[in-house]
């Protein structure tokens, strides 16, 4: 009985990330695609994107872009899927988004109730993730991940968004 209960669980784990995997890499073609449509504008292209992610992957419940705007130490928000946010302006240094706008690294938030400089968009986030986009070596901008699961993230998400961002690059 123990045996078959952990066989069922083995049997589920490597579904779920085999499944996820495969998401992955069909969503992969999917932004390619998108980013080589001319007919569309940056803006078009950018929701196209946010949208894919936020309808194929079951755990990202609000998916936007932000960029640093002009010449300010700020983040001014881009397009976006998910529940409209008061923070469209958002200081370097300030929350998660503005902390990776001075750290041009990778931030995986688990639990955002753990997080004293955190700038809570919604009472149904438990998690999120903000990876940098780099042009030219320079952090111009980032996505932003928001998740109503607790701690969903893992490398793979990293690895995937980090993707998505060199992607997005090309077109800025
Ligand atoms: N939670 C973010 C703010 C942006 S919203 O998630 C849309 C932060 O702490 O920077």
């Amino acid at each position: 009985m123990v045996f078959k209960r952990l066989k069922l669980r083995l049997f589920k784990y490597f579904y779920q990330n085999f499944y996820l995997t495969m998401i992955f890499e069909k969503l992969k073609t999917e932004i390619e695609t998108i980013l080589l449509d001319n007919n569309k504008s940056k803006d078009e292209q950018l929701l196209n994107i946010c949208e894919v992610l936020e309808t194929n992957i079951e755990y990202y419940n609000w998916v936007g872009f932000y960029f640093k705007n002009g010449d300010k130490n700020e983040l001014k928000l881009g397009p976006y899927v998910g529940e409209p946010t008061d923070h469209t302006i958002i200081p370097f240094g300030k929350g998660i988004c503005g902390q990776v706008a001075v750290s041009n690294e990778n931030f995986v938030v688990p639990d955002v109730a753990a997080q004293d400089n955190y700038i809570a968009c919604s009472i149904t986030v438990k998690a999120e993730i903000v990876i940098p986009i780099f042009v030219n070596g320079e952090n111009v901008g980032q996505i932003d991940i928001d998740s109503n699961t607790p701690d969903p993230f893992t490398d793979e998400d990293e690895r995937f968004l980090e993707f998505v961002c060199a992607k997005v690059a090309k077109i800025l």
